[in-house]
């Protein structure tokens, strides 16, 4: 195929795709505007082909990872903090855990690890608990969805080797309280790890602004390792994120080092091996770019968005938001009447889609989920008169289909 056929029917193949472009899409693509798309495409382009693998023969990456590193332990205060780029927030969680069971084994000599993880905490948890063989003990969540320490607390033992807490966590956009859930991790020398994969690059944004924001970051002790998705509100295209850990010392648990192949010594922090170099560059790319202020004005844009959100389904009287969003994750949910859901969020979801705006939907409860940020703004307004019109036309709709959608499967 020559290069204009396969752009048709490349094109012809992304029909049924969200428009995110539009601001209608509340997750999955983070639009910073068409000047960072400009500089991002540029970027791009330069670093297609290179390859992370081998920093010696890419000295370049090793110093764009290390810059990249740098300047995430700055933003979360960590002075000591070491770490790597990671292709996701996925791939960072699964290193925490890694290196978590790692420093559990040789420090502790613990065989049989566990962890302790809230029921809010992501899913890309028990995937590594289910990689690595990791025993999950699970924490309930209190009514205000953050992680209940007390039942915390009657779960840490001497076979832990990691407590987890999130800023904010995913279902809900609430904070854990990670100082209390650090210090039960600090008292058997275990690790703690908080997922700011959402919140890595919104919370000090968010408190330079003034914004009240609970302790999350490495100023909390006890605190040993954060993940920060540059690719969710950093604005960066997908594949990046940073794993941290509180001291170089703590971070040679995450490595893998191998000397007895025919290959010659190998070592690699992350699960993959050969590294796509576009992610990283453009991470490098969006930081400068955008800079500290780009950053405050994107998330003030978002906060913004998120409140008149909140205000507007509030004001639908068979809506709810649930729990107090405390950065930019906004559930919707149905409000209760005497006789259970006033509707079905669902079917909302589907007539919302109908009309071009996407939600991920989620349970228990049945909710629709919005990570708002800067790219929603312009349209807030219409998809709030477009959500009172959804309301009115599913009133007495009910679906059968209860699937979630946050999958992959074939
Ligand atoms: C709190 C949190 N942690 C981890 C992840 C996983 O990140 P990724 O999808 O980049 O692997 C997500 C994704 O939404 C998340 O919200």
């Amino acid at each position: 195929m020559d290069k204009a056929e396969i752009l048709e029917a490349l094109a012809a193949k992304r029909g049924d795709d969200v428009r995110w472009q539009g601001g209608r899409t509340f997750g999955m693509v983070y639009d910073a505007g068409p000047e960072a798309h400009d500089v991002l495409e540029a970027v791009a382009t330069m670093f297609l082909h290179d390859n992370a693998l081998n920093t010696a023969a890419f000295p370049s990456l090793g110093r764009i990872q290390s810059e990249v590193v740098g300047i995430t332990a700055d933003l979360l205060h960590g002075p000591d903090a070491a770490g790597f780029l990671t292709s996701g927030g996925t791939e960072s969680i699964l290193m925490a855990v890694k290196a978590a069971r790692q420093r559990g084994r040789d420090e502790r000599g613990i065989t049989e690890p566990e962890m302790v993880l809230p029921v809010s905490a992501h899913a890309a948890f028990h995937k590594a608990a289910h990689y690595f063989g990791i025993e999950v003990r699970k924490v309930p969540v209190r009514s205000d969805w953050r992680a209940d320490v007390d039942a915390a607390t009657a779960l840490v033992n001497p076979n832990t080797v990691l407590v987890v807490g999130s800023a904010p966590q995913y279902p809900q956009g609430v904070i854990d309280p990670i100082p209390e859930l650090a210090a039960l991790a600090a008292s058997v020398d275990a690790n703690f790890h908080t997922d700011a994969c959402m919140g890595g690059f919104v919370l000090p944004f968010m408190e330079m602004l003034g914004e009240p924001v609970a302790p999350w970051d490495f100023r909390v002790e006890g605190v040993t390792t954060i993940s920060a998705d540059i690719h969710k509100l950093g604005y960066a295209p997908k594949g990046a994120s940073v794993l941290l850990h509180r001291t170089k010392a703590l971070r040679r648990y995450q490595t893998f080092v191998f000397d007895d192949w025919l290959g010659g010594f190998y070592a690699s922090p992350n699960m993959q091996g050969t590294r796509a170099a576009l992610p990283m560059a453009c991470a490098w790319a969006i930081l400068h770019h955008l800079g500290t202020d780009g950053y405050q004005r994107l998330t003030r844009l978002t906060l913004d968005t998120r409140d008149r959100m909140v205000e507007g389904v509030r004001a639908i009287p068979e809506l709810d938001v649930v729990g107090e969003p405390e950065a930019q994750i906004v559930a919707i949910a149905a409000a209760e009447g005497e006789a259970g859901a006033l509707l079905d969020v669902f079917a909302l979801g589907d007539a919302l889609q109908a009309r071009g705006w996407f939600h991920d939907r989620q349970k228990p409860p049945d909710a629709l989920h919005a990570t708002v940020s800067a790219g929603n703004a312009p349209v807030i307004e219409n998809y709030l008169a477009d959500l009172a019109v959804c309301v009115d036309e599913i009133r007495h709709q009910r679906l059968d289909d209860r699937s979630t959608s946050y999958a992959t499967l074939e």
